[in-house]
């Protein structure tokens, strides 16, 4: 039983790393990585406003989900991405340095803020500095729903 729940989990970290990897159309590679970044948050929202019970493991490994995917995005809009069907601006390439300097910074606040979970109020306080670099960066670089 052990053994399959560990294969499993293998299974999946796998095939998460692998939405990525074989899909080669960058649009729908950071379409996927926006989506899980939101499942992310929404699982921390949750958590935060005590809709569901801390639990400090799973808030610590969706901060360093998150982390990782804004590691990876500023190689996922790519110069020339811009054409197709994607909400991306193309103000992205014309400000690319600063594009990715809110990737970055997203990536720092979200590993900032896997040190030290220990209550719901901190993660309170963490999700709402880490969700802040979401609206900042679509505010400029997405378009807005009409
Ligand atoms: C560095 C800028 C940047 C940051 C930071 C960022 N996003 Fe995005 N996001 C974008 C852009 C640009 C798009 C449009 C992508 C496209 O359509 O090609 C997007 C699209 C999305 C989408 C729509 C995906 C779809 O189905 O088309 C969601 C949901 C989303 N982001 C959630 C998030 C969340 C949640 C965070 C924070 C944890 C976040 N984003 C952080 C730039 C950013």
């Amino acid at each position: 039983m052990r053994t399959i729940v560990i294969v499993a989990a293998g299974v999946l970290i796998v095939s998460g790393l692998g939405v990525l990897a074989q899909q080669g159309d960058p649009i729908s590679q950071r379409q996927a990585l926006m989506k899980n970044n939101q499942e992310q948050l929404r699982a921390l929202t949750g958590m935060a406003r005590g809709q569901a019970p801390f639990n400090a493991a799973m808030a610590q490994a969706s901060l360093q989900q998150i982390e990782q995917n804004a590691r990876q995005t500023p190689a996922l809009f790519p110069a020339g991405s811009q054409q197709g069907k994607t909400d991306a601006l193309p103000v992205i390439w014309e400000r690319k340095a600063d594009f990715d300097a809110r990737a970055s910074k997203l990536e720092q606040d979200a590993k900032a803020a896997q040190a030290g979970i220990t209550d719901q109020a901190f993660l309170q306080a963490a999700v709402q500095r880490v969700g802040q670099n979401c609206g900042g960066c679509h505010e400029t670089y997405r378009r807005k729903e009409s």
